[in-house]
């Protein structure tokens, strides 16, 4: 399982706002509508005031879905527990570049686990700060509310990095974008040159969860 190319919008379903004690049911749903990435929301209460999942539950997971699996790791140290979550199955890895003490060793780890990976910023987090490595990474995350938990507000002056962001990795890299995607904001997003599209909330809280992913997918192409 590979992240797709760079050059189609692709939505990513964040599980965290699906009910957890039926998550398999959960991504077989998502699977079954045609995505092609789910993305898991790992947390550990330090780098973000919230605790969700670790590699026990990834790799109970696996057993599950042949979807990519887009480890998004809001952790004090993602050097640490890289190694962990590909033996659990993980497909591409991103860590925040808040926390990240040598980001270029990092991504060179990922991509000799076998993974792809990825560099994340905060709201507040500016550009400048993943200038240098982003274009050695596969995909760039951008964040559009204070990452811990789902259902926030979309906030619109974040999203505007983006433009800068795609100007500085071109068209091969893969910009994603988390934090309050439904099918209002996605078109925005997309306009500023992202294609990955995570939502939580606006899928997960939908009985249809084939209709909430089309629904996002239509508006942004
Ligand atoms: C927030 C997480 C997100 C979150 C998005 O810390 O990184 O992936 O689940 O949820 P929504 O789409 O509800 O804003
Ligand atoms: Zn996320």
């Amino acid at each position: 399982m590979r992240l797709p190319k760079a050059g189609t919008i692709e939505v990513a379903p964040s599980i965290l706002s699906a009910d957890f004690a039926r998550l398999a049911d959960e991504i077989t749903q998502i699977e079954s509508a045609g995505v092609k990435i789910v993305h898991l929301d790992i947390m550990d209460g330090h780098f973000v005031p919230n605790i969700s999942m670790g590699p026990p539950v990834v790799a109970k997971l696996r057993k599950y879905s042949t979807l990519v699996f887009d480890c998004h790791l809001m952790i004090t140290d993602p050097d640490k527990y890289a190694q962990p979550f590909v033996d659990a199955g993980a497909n591409h890895i991103t860590f925040h570049i808040e926390v990240t003490k040598k980001p270029e060793q990092l991504i060179e780890k990922l991509h000799k686990l076998g993974v792809t990976a990825g560099v994340c910023l905060n709201p507040e987090t500016p550009v400048e700060a993943i200038e240098k490595i982003a274009p050695f990474c596969d995909m760039v995350l951008v964040m559009t509310v204070h990452p811990g938990f789902g259902a926030q507000k979309f906030m619109p002056e974040s999203a505007k990095k983006i433009t800068t962001i795609r100007k500085i990795v071109g068209p091969g890299i893969r910009i994603e974008v988390d934090g309050g995607i439904d099918p209002k904001t996605a078109p925005i997003v997309v306009s500023y040159g992202a294609d990955t599209l995570v939502a939580g909330n606006s899928i997960f809280a939908q009985h249809d969860r084939l209709a909430a992913i089309n629904a996002i997918l239509s508006a942004a192409r």
